[in-house]
């Protein structure tokens, strides 16, 4: 079988070291997707160790296609009955890169006829309201790619995840920034905490925790997917965690992020580990410790003292051996830029700023 995971435009020689790591046979690397090769098990380990996927798809076909006749052909020849659980809702999700079949509505409309008529062989398809399954359509240069999908919830769905602040980051954005820049450092520090997020991803990296170990996946509703091999692999992964002697401290103005943050630690099993407080950043003494953090940048959460707060962290990055900030803040002092490294990076629709020091 054929897999495609998809993460950030920037990443994908992060995820494709992720695959690597898990001894699964790369076949391409594009921006934004890997293409790799395996067995059922490839799927599940895939599922549970790849930090910076958003999905794991199953690549069921791919053909050069240029009108609707040979799209509803081409999908129409999958063997839909062997792959999608009975009573299931189809969402098509197209994707289209400078190709003649463009119009999304209907290339939804011809995928999910073909798939309906397979499967039924009549214009009725009787599904449950509260089964879904998306079928992705990838269209690039008129080859269209037909993915089913094995996750359900987007891979940043974390299973400790319980309460979030206002602006909070996608954890698949955070580990590869993470894997992207590594600080060698015993101590670890995030003064603007919000809810959780990098310091309990920064831990999980280090403890070789998998990220999804506890969460359920679309795959274990498919018929065909033996059971036994999550079990097996959620095993195999608890006995790879390793015991470090990092700490993390993280702080937050903000007591109820201090108070969710704390539940989000506790939740992941990593109590032991990372330390919260109540504290305000312009009162903190910076020592030797590695600072990543998210600073606040005034959209979500607006503040009077903003350019204190750049004005200490850049003065605390400049004392600082390694460390990085993300930030959406569009009024930077511009010494930033020429003291410290500088990526721009898209975040979907957005443009973060991500300032590292090494
Ligand atoms: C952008 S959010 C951090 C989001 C976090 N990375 C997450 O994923 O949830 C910024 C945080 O800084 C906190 N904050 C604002 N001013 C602060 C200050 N002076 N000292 C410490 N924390 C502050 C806010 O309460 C907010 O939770």
């Amino acid at each position: 079988m054929k897999f495609i995971s998809y993460t950030y435009p920037w990443l994908e020689n992060v995820l494709k070291s992720e695959v690597e790591k898990r001894k699964i046979n790369i076949l391409e690397i594009w921006p934004w997707f890997v293409v790799f090769s395996g067995d059922i098990s490839t799927m599940v380990k895939a599922n549970l160790w790849f930090r910076t996927a958003n999905k794991v798809y199953i690549l069921l076909g791919e053909e050069n296609i240029e009108n609707f006749d040979n799209l509803f052909d081409f999908v129409y020849s999958i063997d839909w009955n062997y792959f999608i659980p009975k009573k299931y809702w189809i969402s098509v999700n197209p994707h289209i890169v400078k190709s003649k079949l463009s119009h999304i509505p209907s290339i939804q409309k011809i995928v999910q006829k073909a798939i309906f008529k397979k499967l039924t062989n009549d214009s009725y398809y009787n599904f449950d309201e509260d089964k879904n399954i998306e079928v992705r359509i990838d269209i690039f240069k008129d080859k269209v790619r037909v993915l089913l999908d094995t996750s359900g919830d987007p891979l940043y769905k974390r299973w400790y995840k319980e309460n979030i602040s206002k602006a909070w980051l996608k954890e698949t954005l955070t580990s590869g920034i993470l894997l992207l820049t590594w600080c060698k450092s015993d101590v670890f520090f995030d003064p603007f905490c919000g809810s959780w997020t990098i310091l309990i991803e920064k831990a999980m990296i280090d403890k070789n925790i998998a990220p999804w170990i506890f969460r359920n996946f679309l795959f274990e509703k498919f018929d065909w997917v033996d059971k036994n091999i999550l079990e097996k692999e959620r095993w195999r992964a608890k006995t790879r965690e390793k015991n470090i002697n990092c700490k993390y401290f993280w702080f937050d103005i903000d007591e109820n992020m201090v108070l969710i943050a704390r539940q989000n630690i506790k939740k992941a099993g990593l109590e032991n580990f990372i330390k919260v407080e109540k504290a305000d950043f312009l009162n903190i003494k910076i020592s030797w410790w590695t600072m990543i953090t998210n600073p606040p940048y005034n959209k979500r959460i607006k503040l009077d003292n903003i350019d204190e707060i750049y004005e200490k962290l850049f003065n605390d990055f400049s004392n600082i051996k390694c460390g990085w900030l993300i930030t959406w803040y569009e009024n930077i002092n511009k010494k930033f830029y020429d003291f410290f490294k500088v990526r721009v990076l898209s975040n979907g629709w957005d443009r973060v700023k991500f300032f590292y020091k090494k």
